[in-house]
């Protein structure tokens, strides 16, 4: 995550700065190491890859200065201030002005680099966050397949082969697994991009419009069919329809679908005249294919035409790597959309993530993600249901923990800016914050 991402350190006692660039750079930083304010100010613009950590007093300019030129120059960056044994009133000040964190000297080496981790996690979020932005702008922005796991690598690999062909594609997948995202994908990726992508829902349709939807008619066609309809066929002409729930689609409706896919021409109802088209087929389907072929509900050639291709996607619960990043992701989509700062997830957040069974799959993660943002409670009357029977001491420490949870996502993990905010002591919060495992 933090690849690319540097230390910008301020200090002007030369065998300090020696050593804790030393250290830092022991737990794996990049560190850039600079004697004075004025050496580091050049540094800071808006798109600086990483935070500053600074000592307060220096000759020159002070740290606290170099605070404000960084708060005015890159508002972004994080900004770490090392004040000097009983400083605490001015750090705190500095933590209103905008401070990500204060460190008190002396400190452990364990101290400055658990700091330093958490100000770059929230700087390449933040980094990221502007990537999404402009991504999510841009043509292709919601196209995007999220996720590590082996079956998620080898559908996209399979995703980026077929796209550019015009083999007719299947996916297969319960619900919420994207199937409708591959979709998407294979159209964006298609030489076809410029044409439509037409979704036609098989489920939702009912039977007795079904044909006309499909291919269209001329008017007067049928009792009721007042003007000429062009069909979804003929409208993703040059582009991709995707049928979603092709399991749904009437018998009869196969026969002439594969016809018209097998001609490549299509007539409207109540018109003789053909109309070549030029479509893309891509079909999803949540349930066993093979079974319904066999049991007579669905047409054998039919399937055989449409599966040339198939894209399996697996529940969730069978790739979990994919869970905590596809949550993130999620997140900060909702953060750009809501306008809202992006929580930072802590550990025992993301265990119970990866836990859960989600049988809503992504969408189900989706809008976890987008509750979690708004600040809407996982199903708060079900989890105070769930703690009857519990002993007053226990119910007050769940309390206590999620709170305490609660705020250091909001902090971005800001130990110092959490114990401002619950006006408590920086060394009680950091005992609870053992205690509870955060
Ligand atoms: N791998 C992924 N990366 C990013 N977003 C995803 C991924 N998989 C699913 N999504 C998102 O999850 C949501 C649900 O996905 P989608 O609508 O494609 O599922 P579906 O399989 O078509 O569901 P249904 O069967 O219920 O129609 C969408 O918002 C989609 O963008
Ligand atoms: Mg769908």
């Amino acid at each position: 995550m933090q690849e690319g991402l540097r230390v910008l350190f301020v200090e002007d006692e030369p065998l300090v700065r020696q050593a804790t660039a030393q250290s830092l750079e022991l737990a794996g930083f990049s560190v850039l190491a600079l004697p004075s304010a004025e050496a580091a100010m050049p540094h800071l613009a808006a798109d600086f890859p990483g935070v500053l950590v600074t000592d307060v007093r220096l000759s020159g300019a002070s740290g606290l200065d170099l605070l404000h030129h960084c708060r005015n120059a890159a508002p972004g960056v994080p900004v770490i201030l090392v004040t000097g044994h009983g400083d605490i009133t001015m750090a705190v000040q500095a933590m209103r002005e905008g401070a990500y964190d204060f460190i008190e000297k002396p400190f452990g080496a364990d101290r400055l680099t658990d700091t330093v981790r958490r100000a770059l996690e929230r700087r390449a979020l933040e980094l990221e966050n502007r990537a999404l932005r402009r991504e999510l702008a841009g043509p292709a922005g919601s196209t995007r397949i999220i996720g590590r796991s082996p079956a998620i690598e080898q559908v996209r690999a399979l995703v980026a082969n077929v796209a550019p062909t015009d083999v007719p594609v299947m996916i297969n997948g319960e619900t919420g697994t994207g199937k409708e995202l591959v979709a998407r994908s294979l159209h964006a990726l298609s030489t076809r991009h410029d044409g439509p992508f037409i979704a036609l829902n098989c489920g939702a349709v009912p039977e007795a419009i079904f044909e006309s939807e499909m291919f269209g008619h001329e008017a007067g066609a049928f009792t009721g069919a007042g003007k000429r309809r062009i069909g979804k066929l003929e409208h993703a002409s040059g582009g991709t329809l995707f049928l979603d729930e092709i399991e749904s689609m009437p018998l009869a409706l196969q026969v002439k679908l594969l016809r018209v896919l097998q001609e490549g021409m299509l007539e409207r109802l109540g018109s003789n005249t053909s109309i070549p088209i030029d479509v893309r087929i891509v079909a999803a389907a949540k349930g066993d294919m093979e079974a319904l072929v066999a049991q007579g509900a669905f047409r054998q050639d039919l399937y055989y035409r449409l599966n040339v291709v198939t894209i399996p996607l697996p529940p969730l619960r069978e790739r979990r790597e994919d869970i905590v990043s596809l949550f993130e992701h999620f997140m900060l989509v909702a953060a750009v959309r809501y306008q809202r700062p992006v929580p930072l997830l802590a550990e025992a957040q993301r265990q119970a993530l990866m836990q859960r069974p989600w049988p809503g799959n992504v969408r189900e993660l989706r809008n976890a993600a987008d509750r979690l943002v708004l600040g809407v409670p996982e199903g708060g009357a079900a989890a105070a249901a769930a703690d009857d029977g519990m002993p007053l001491k226990e119910r007050m420490e769940r309390y206590e923990r999620a709170l305490i949870a609660d705020t250091l996502a909001r902090t971005g993990g800001a130990v110092s800016q959490a114990a401002d905010l619950l006006q408590v002591g920086k060394a009680t919060l950091y005992e609870k914050i053992k205690r509870y495992g955060l």
